[in-house]
């Protein structure tokens, strides 16, 4: 059994790090057999308006621009959800906030992993705990171990995106396997109900 998985970047900088380690850490996903999709909200095709209607409250589903629905699609066929954000001024990134608020249905009982990452020794510990309730609001459930990436910089990868720092790459393989393990959870609890009907 595998997960559909899907990743929401939140930094939407020139430059960022954030394209890194959202690449390293779906790659390690889709290492152990899972289908991973990147929600980059720099990339044209899922640029969304700056939040004023949810999906569900247009009155006319032809205004809903395109990239929405894209999106929705995305989420509606997700079983678990990976959040990437940098530490904006001790919370999350307004891009990945901007895109969580759009949807609310596509997230019910659904896993979220949450990675933060910063320059500093926080590795973004400040924006994961602001990210907890937003996710628990939206019907999410998030792991217990949040993967908190310190003191990082796009020099922390060589060449071919891989951390440079063993601990990295140790950290992304702990949070990675703890996402796999409670996404089939639900996968097959959900299985089961369905077996039941
Ligand atoms: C607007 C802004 C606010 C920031 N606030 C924090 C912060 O509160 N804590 C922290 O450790 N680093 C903070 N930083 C530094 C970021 O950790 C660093 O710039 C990081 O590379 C941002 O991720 P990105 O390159 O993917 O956008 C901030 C950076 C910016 C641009």
């Amino acid at each position: 059994m595998s997960l559909n998985i899907v990743a929401v970047l939140g930094s939407v900088r020139e430059g960022r790090v954030g394209g890194l380690i959202g690449e390293y850490v779906a790659k390690t996903l889709a290492g152990k057999g899972h289908t991973v999709t990147i929600v980059d909200p720099m990339k044209e095709e899922y640029k969304l308006p700056l939040l004023d209607k949810r999906v569900f409250d247009y009155a006319d589903a032809k205004d809903i621009p395109p990239s929405v629905v894209r999106i929705q699609k995305l989420f509606q066929a997700a079983d678990a959800y990976v959040l990437v954000t940098p530490e904006y001024n001790s919370n999350a990134a307004p891009a990945l906030l901007n895109t969580l608020h759009h949807y609310f249905p596509e997230y019910n009982r659904k896993v979220a992993g949450i990675v933060t990452y910063s320059i500093s020794g926080g590795g973004g510990r400040i924006a994961g705990a602001a990210l907890r309730p937003v996710i628990a609001q939206l019907q999410m459930i998030s792991t217990p171990n949040p993967l908190s990436w310190p003191n990082v910089t796009p020099s922390s990868f060589d060449a071919s995106g891989v951390p440079k720092d063993p601990l990295s790459v140790k950290s992304v393989e702990a949070f990675t396997s703890e996402l796999e393990w409670f996404g089939l959870a639900i996968k097959k609890a959900k299985d089961a109900e369905a077996a039941k009907i």
